[in-house]
């Protein structure tokens, strides 16, 4: 397993441009099993749960190759129903195969998704939707079984205790396109990796109204075609490199970075005094060399809200904030494996509930650290940057699996940081 080594107290410098969204193109991926014809999916980012969705769409059936940089093609003229635990279990995206193999064979068989490091992540909305759906649906020997040959339109409401449901929206508006009849989703996603997903659908032949808001529409058509699509950017990523560009006190152009899915963020860093100037419409840039960073308090909520998938990276830039912050997780309440390694690299934080309480302005030291999951490894990255010292991160493959290329990225922005393969 490979493992980064950090050498903190450098500002990063530069530019850098943001990939592809990953939330947005594994969706797609199995998107591309709704029709026999060519997919062509461009702005893919490079990352390892992209090619274990590849393997994934491979191993039911259909082709699927890395064309050019960035672009990979689908074509799935045959299609097997059976999404089997040995590749299902790498990723729980792949649950996002219900949708698309119910709809295009009226059966589908995807292994239930396990436990997760950021807490419990259920899936019974998807399987209420399916039902909804008028689809009978077990779970037999750990795999979710769809009989959907009685498939047909219906009015849903898709929220759970914890609000909308990203992956699910996603499943019941790629089973629905080719469902008789009109289906209603209320209580919808409103993710811009949603939006974009739609985008493509309706590229294909489907017919949706309302993506973007809680309330989209859907009215079955027989068949759906080929597309190409570009991904959008990954506003993950560009939220990402802001923070990471705050706590080095660097100055960044963040290229790929968009206004208009970033205002929950923009938000939360003005009121840390930390302000962000928009270039364009899409790159924004920091510069943080005399900014003092000001605490907050902060919730992560469901989109247009501050996204869970920024809360870790908040909190290691709060450790450089005087004073207190507190930061509460409203979608993922375990989501703090993040909290006991920064401690161990001298942050001052607790937890109490599903609240982070950031006692900031503690100096940071260098220490060897393990990355739990993707975020939580992103805000050991931020804070080896602040640190003074070296950070040994252990276990990188997480960050991997959703930054494409972040040590050649913060290296190309003046980072002291070595890849030490295992
Ligand atoms: N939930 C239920 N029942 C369900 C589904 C979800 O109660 O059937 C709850 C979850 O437990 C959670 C909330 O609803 O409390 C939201 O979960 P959601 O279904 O939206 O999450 P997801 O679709 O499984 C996606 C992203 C995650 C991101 C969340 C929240 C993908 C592939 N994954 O997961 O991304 O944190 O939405 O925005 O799109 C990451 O990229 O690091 C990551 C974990």
């Amino acid at each position: 397993m490979d493992s980064l080594l950090i050498n903190g107290g450098c500002r990063l410098n530069g530019e850098v441009s943001v990939s592809g969204a990953k939330n947005a193109c594994l969706p797609m991926f199995a998107a591309a099993l709704l029709t026999d014809q060519k997919c062509v999916l461009k702005n893919v980012p490079d990352l390892s749960d992209v090619r274990f969705m590849a393997e994934i769409i491979s191993a039911l059936g259909a082709e699927i190759s890395n064309t050019a940089s960035g672009v990979w093609e689908i074509q799935a003229k045959n299609v097997s129903p059976i999404a089997p635990y040995d590749l299902v279990r790498k990723m729980r995206a792949s649950i996002c195969l219900l949708g698309p193999l119910s709809a295009r064979l009226k059966k589908a068989q995807v292994s239930m998704p396990g436990g997760c490091v950021i807490g419990a992540r259920p899936v019974d909305l998807h399987i209420k939707g399916m039902k909804a759906l008028n689809c009978n649906v077990e779970i037999d020997k750990g795999y979710i079984c769809v009989d959907a040959r009685r498939m047909r339109g219906a009015n849903i409401y898709l929220g759970g205790r914890y609000g909308s449901t990203v992956t699910g929206t996603a499943n019941i508006i790629m089973a629905s396109v080719l469902a008789v009849g009109t289906t209603v989703i209320e209580n919808a996603a409103c993710e811009p990796e949603i939006t974009d997903l739609c985008k493509m659908l309706v590229k294909m032949g489907a017919i949706i109204d309302g993506a973007g808001s809680p309330t989209i529409t859907i009215t079955g058509v027989p068949r759906l075609g080929g597309v190409e699509h570009s991904v959008l950017p990954d506003r993950i990523e560009a939220g990402t490199w802001l923070i990471a560009a705050l706590a080095s006190k660097g100055k960044v152009l963040v290229k790929g970075a968009l206004k208009r899915h970033l205002g929950s963020l923009l938000d939360v860093l003005e009121k840390a005094n930390c302000e962000i100037e928009i270039r364009s419409a899409t790159s924004m840039y920091v510069d943080a060399s005399k900014v003092k960073i000001m605490p907050i308090e902060a919730t992560t909520l469901p989109y247009p809200g501050l996204p869970t998938d920024l809360q870790a990276q908040l909190c290691a830039l709060m450790t450089q904030a005087k004073g207190i912050s507190i930061i509460t997780e409203r979608i993922y309440p375990e989501r703090f494996m993040h909290v006991p390694e920064l401690c161990r690299m001298g942050a001052e934080i607790s937890r109490e509930g599903a609240s982070a309480i950031i006692s900031g302005g503690a100096r940071l030291s260098g220490a060897p650290v393990m990355a739990s999951d993707l975020r939580a490894s992103a805000a050991l990255v931020i804070a080896a940057l602040a640190a003074e010292g070296q950070t040994h991160i252990s276990r990188i493959y997480h960050l991997d699996r959703g930054y494409e290329g972040i040590d050649t990225k913060l290296a190309s922005l003046g980072a002291k940081i070595e890849r030490v393969k295992e």
